[in-house]
């Protein structure tokens, strides 16, 4: 019945529900949002996990008692839910210190504090039993191509997160870094703007291992390309760490919809994928609650989420175990790219050499059947069996 319980391991930022509506256009619709009552309520919707950045539960410049004060509240709260929490974050993009981003910032002063802020935010996140550290770089970018050398920024970036790794080595933590791509907003552009990009970076660094992504729907939508490739590349190579899951309608402003809204076709393949892939880590919900809803409003969205991934599941699971489904995919020949394309032992001049008598007029003749598969597909998405 789509009821959400922890073994789905759904968890959500403390900044989604915690959203109280200010936008470039005007300020808060909503009041601020108790961290404790966070936890307790999506506990109660039946959430596993809560994340949150820094800045979320210590408000930003908040030290010594005061702050302790603070995580311990927070740490009861989750103990006595029995939730956890699977990946911490650092705001690196709120304060006006970090107008021109944190670790590329021309500034070298902004930089050495932005990595002092991100350590600090390691020895909290391993404190509270995080097992990943996602670095959203939402500031890393520019606006002027002049105001920016971009290969002096990438070896900016490849030091802090370096630096960022030998620490968490250093202190045996048991914590693994997601790089997050944005294309743009808040910067023009920003570094590392799709899961491509970043897993290239990803390749440049000294501990590669410990390095993954924790790509965003909406942000590779954004950039218009297809989440569900975008995350299956990330799962081919093995880095996808973590992930954002959220909606978007498509190549404008970063929307941060509840899942399942926006591109809902997408959004099937995507559950499709993590399921049929055996995907183990968080499902993590980025989103937005409508800033023209109160309360109830925020809850709703939160729920629905949930609700939404669990209804598509079972819609992924109806249509892969659907007999039709399985002649179609057979007639598409979708499993035949399982098979290599080289025989066993088979040199690229054995290759060349091979004549199979194969006839390319009559090959371009046979049809792949791909309109009766999806059109499968979209009547299960629609419900219809
Ligand atoms: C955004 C980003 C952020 C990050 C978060 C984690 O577009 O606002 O998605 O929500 O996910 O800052 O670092
Ligand atoms: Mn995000
Ligand atoms: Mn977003
Ligand atoms: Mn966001």
């Amino acid at each position: 019945d789509y009821t959400p319980t922890p073994t789905d391991k759904f968890s959500f930022g403390l900044w989604t529900v915690g959203f109280r509506g200010n936008d470039p256009f005007g300020p808060a619709t909503r009041p601020e949002l108790d961290a404790v009552r966070a936890v307790e309520r999506l506990s109660d919707l039946g959430a596993w996990g809560v994340t949150f950045h820094d800045d979320d539960l210590v408000p930003f410049g908040t030290e010594g008692a005061e702050r302790d004060r603070i995580v311990s509240r927070f740490r009861s709260a989750v103990e006595s839910t029995g939730m956890v929490v699977p990946m911490v974050t650092t705001n690196l993009f709120g304060h006006p210190v970090f107008k021109d981003g944190a670790l590329t910032a021309n500034d070298r002063e902004v930089r050495r504090f932005a990595l002092r802020k991100m350590l600090r935010n390691v020895e909290l996140a391993a404190e509270l039993g995080a097992r990943t550290f996602v670095a959203w770089g939402g500031r890393e970018g520019a606006e002027s191509d002049a105001a920016i050398d971009v290969r002096a920024a990438l070896d900016r970036y490849k030091e802090g997160i370096d630096l960022v790794c030998e620490f968490i080595r250093e202190r045996g933590y048991d914590l693994r870094v997601a790089l997050e791509p944005k294309p743009n907003e808040p910067r023009g552009d920003i570094l590392l703007p799709t899961v491509g990009h970043a897993l290239s970076f990803i390749e440049q660094l000294e501990h590669p291992e410990m390095v993954g992504v924790n790509p965003e729907v909406g942000h590779e939508q954004m950039a218009g390309l297809n989440f569900t490739h975008g995350i299956a590349q990330a799962l081919w190579s093995g880095k996808l760490f973590h992930l954002d899951l959220n909606g978007q309608h498509g190549a404008k402003y970063d929307q941060d919809l509840r899942f399942g809204a926006g591109d809902v076709k997408s959004a099937f393949f995507t559950v499709d994928l993590l399921e049929s892939a055996g995907y183990a880590g968080p499902r993590h919900f980025d989103f937005k609650p409508l800033r023209t809803d109160m309360d109830e409003g925020v809850w709703a969205s939160a729920a629905g989420c949930m609700r939404n991934y669990l209804i598509l599941k079972d819609r992924a699971a109806a249509f892969r175990a659907d007999p039709r489904v399985q002649q179609a995919l057979q007639d598409s020949r979708v499993s035949e790219l399982s098979r290599p394309t080289a025989a066993d032992g088979e040199k690229p001049e054995e290759l060349l050499n091979s004549d199979e008598g194969f006839d390319p007029e009559a090959s371009a003749e046979r049809s792949m059947h791909y309109e009766k598969l999806d059109q499968l597909a979209l009547e299960h998405l629609m419900g219809v069996q």
